[in-house]
């Protein structure tokens, strides 16, 4: 390929891989996978070396990162970044128009609102509408120069020409907003040769999850908040750890006049421009507006992609804005009104540890419960041992707990002062809680683990099985559940689930008041259990829902079966040595023992009494199922006979009353035949059972 053919290649491959970037990282968007976006950019990186002298400034490949900086160059605002003055209540918001009020009398006030991101400001610098600086805001007057690490942020335009044809031709909305608003359209067209924007560095909630995942996994200290990694990554001096982490940036404030008449104006142009702009936003002609465009942020608030921490407010027209001048370092036409504080402080009173699926031990905070930005909070996580020992925490300590959005509850915070006298340290236990195994540490990693590869999964296992149909039968609640509460901390045992609040739950992700509310009646209801239910929850191996129906009738009540011996068991019909001492194992284990004293304590009563709210129809039948039945699975077959006392067996004897016959039935209908044992089809089947 000669130079001039390498140009026409590059050019295009640059305005493609910029438009899908624009597309995905912009209007979120993806028409392109992946992989083949990515080898695009390969083919332009690759033609790029071969002629060095079309790199330009602006390419795809510029965003990479260049070498590790030894210090960044400091940066002198044209124009002082300031922050803003905050309101917490409808009140302090009124005040402050109050003020303005006094000030100007003959203003006209008009507000535009849009959310309040919680990341880290940033100014860029455009030259001939080309990226040529971003800097931190540092102490307003002087930042530093983040350009390298901030190119690395793909929603963040490199070049700002070229672009507005494209883009209004990928998005309706800047198509509508350039057609409303001839101003902006005029002003996007005629750039100045300097342009100043300024906006926010965040990172997703979902970036945030991800980026705390792989932390873990490198048995690494997890990220307190977005905006930490936001800003830490913008103040490295290697880009590329810029470039590993998924940082965005929305625009919020155009510096450079470009003859606009409101802040709206400014913020349409922006997004005209090729910024990410904040999507919710409202134009108010009160602060009646304001208020309510508030509520309305605050309701779904955990439902953004990102975390906010409230609206800001300005003056919407520009000449007005600038007429109420600077007090200290923050505009007086602006306020940032913030939502309720998302922190609180309680009491520590316990720190117990939790098995996650990897098998990482992690202390969770069990306090008094504290009303945090409108959810009760009784559990925290305090991450890892490092967490407690670097916040000083004891238990008995009056500690500080943040949550954030839908981000699980953290301990950040100790009050020293109040501590009381006999607060105890914590040190992780030395053997596994749920299965004694020895916890260990490796070399270099936080985290502590347990020794026992098999054990996180089993607990799982056992509070899956503790749930399931033939055992509580716990509506609602299926292993999908069962692993958001054990790896929120919520729950270390089946017996757990009988104390868990409401307020637990709403936060979690998938739940609501009303679902939270559900799952909790369907778990208090189940306090009430049937002894053989009880008896198969247990999981104690080899016994299945037959045998603990013969057991729990053999026995009567649960102290009865823990006390039998093996004389006892084996008397049990279908009960061998095997499983006799199976069941002897099980409840001589201390652990189990304290499980059934624990269920005991949060009032699980299981009753004697097989007591089915059908009446006893079948009282002493047995039956056996044979093929598959239409109108319900076998289980729930099974379920029935015995709910109305009838028994269930896997084979057809002389004792066999019933054989139900389904479609496809098996050798079990030849035997019944044999044994001219009475067959029933499904029909008569759900007569008998009424
Ligand atoms: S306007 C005079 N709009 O909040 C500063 N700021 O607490 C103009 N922020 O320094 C700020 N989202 O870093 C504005 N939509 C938004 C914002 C926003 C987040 C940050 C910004 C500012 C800080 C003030």
């Amino acid at each position: 390929m000669d130079k001039s053919e390498a140009k026409k290649r590059v050019d295009k491959l640059r305005s493609e891989i910029n438009h899908h970037r624009y597309l995905y990282h912009v209007l979120d968007r993806q028409e392109l996978s992946d992989a083949a976006f990515d080898s695009l950019k390969n083919q332009l990186a690759k033609l790029e070396d071969e002629f060095p002298d079309l790199i330009t400034p602006d390419s795809p490949t510029q965003r990479v990162g260049g070498k590790a900086l030894a210090k960044f160059k400091k940066v002198d605002h044209r124009l002082r970044m300031l922050s803003l003055n905050d309101a917490f209540t409808v009140e302090e918001l009124a005040q402050w128009e109050e003020r303005l009020r006094r000030l100007e009398p003959r203003l006209k006030l008009e507000y535009f609102a849009e959310l309040k991101v919680d990341g880290f400001a940033i100014s860029l610098e455009y030259e001939n509408a080309l990226l040529v600086r971003a800097s931190t805001r540092g102490d307003g007057a002087t930042g530093e120069d983040v350009t390298e690490n901030v190119k690395t942020v793909e929603s963040v335009p490199l070049s700002l020409v070229g672009d507005i044809e494209r883009i209004s031709r990928v998005s309706r909305d800047i198509r509508e907003i350039l057609r409303q608003f001839p101003r902006v359209a005029k002003a996007v067209k005629n750039l100045p040769q300097r342009l100043e924007m300024r906006g926010e560095i965040y990172m997703t909630r979902a970036a945030f999850d991800a980026a705390n995942r792989e932390q873990k996994k490198k048995g690494l200290l997890p990220y307190a908040n977005p905006r930490n990694i936001a800003a830490g990554s913008v103040r490295q001096l290697d880009p590329k750890v810029a470039a590993s982490r998924k940082l965005d940036f929305l625009a919020y404030d155009l510096v450079t006049d470009l003859g606009l008449e409101t802040h709206e104006e400014e913020h349409l142009a922006a997004k005209a421009l090729g910024f990410k702009t904040v999507d919710l936003t409202r134009t108010c002609g009160d602060l009646g507006g304001v208020v309510d465009f508030w509520r309305a942020v605050a309701k779904k608030r955990d439902k953004l992609p990102y975390l906010i921490d409230g609206i800001v407010v300005q003056i919407n027209r520009t000449a007005d804005f600038e007429k109420l001048g600077v007090v200290g370092k923050a505009p007086r036409g602006a306020m940032a009104f913030k939502f309720e504080a998302e922190e609180g402080t309680t009491v520590l009173r316990d720190i117990i540890v939790q098995v996650g699926r990897t098998g990482v031990l992690t202390p969770v905070a069990v306090m008094d419960p504290v009303l945090i930005g409108g959810v009760t909070v009784s559990r925290a996580t305090l991450h890892n041992q490092d967490e407690i020992e670097r916040l000083g925490v004891k238990i008995g300590d009056t500690v500080i707990v943040k949550r954030a959005g839908d981000v699980i509850p953290a301990v950040t915070g100790v009050i020293e002062k109040l501590r009381p006298r006999g607060a105890r340290a914590f040190h992780m236990p030395s053997k596994c809680p749920i299965c004694g195994s020895k916890v260990i540490k490796k070399e270099g990693e936080v985290a502590y683990r347990c020794s026992n590869s098999r054990c996180a999964a089993v607990q799982r296992e056992r509070i899956y099985h503790f749930v399931s149909r033939g055992a509580f039968d716990i509506q609602g609640l299926g292993p999908k559940i069962v692993d958001v509460l054990l790896d929120q901390g919520l729950i270390r045992d089946a017996a757990d689930l009988f104390s868990l609040k409401k307020e637990d739950i709403a936060i979690l992700e998938r739940f609501g008041e009303r679902s939270a509310d559900n799952l909790i009646r369907a778990i208090a209801e189940r306090k009430k259990v049937t002894l053989p239910r009880f008896i198969f929850a247990l999981g104690i191996q080899h016994v299945g829902e037959e045998t603990a129906i013969d057991l729990a009738k053999h026995f009567g009540d649960l102290p009865a079966l823990a006390r039998a011996s093996m004389d006892e068991l084996t008397a049990v019909r279908d009960v061998g040595a095997v499983v006799a001492s199976s069941i002897q194992d099980w409840f001589q284990d201390s652990r189990h023992r304290a499980l059934l004293a624990k269920l005991k304590e949060v009032g699980v009563r299981p009753q004697a009494e097989v007591r089915g709210a059908a009446p006893q129809a079948l009282g002493g039948k047995t039956f056996v199922l044979t093929g598959s039945l239409r109108t319900m699975t076998r289980d729930e077959a099974k379920r029935k006979i015995r709910d109305r006392g009838g028994a269930v067996s896997g084979s057809v004897s002389s004792r066999t009353d019933y054989v139900v016959v389904g479609e496809d039935p098996g050798s079990k209908l030849t035997e019944a035949e044999r044994l001219r044992v009475k067959t029933v089809s499904e029909r008569d089947f759900l007569k008998l059972l009424g």
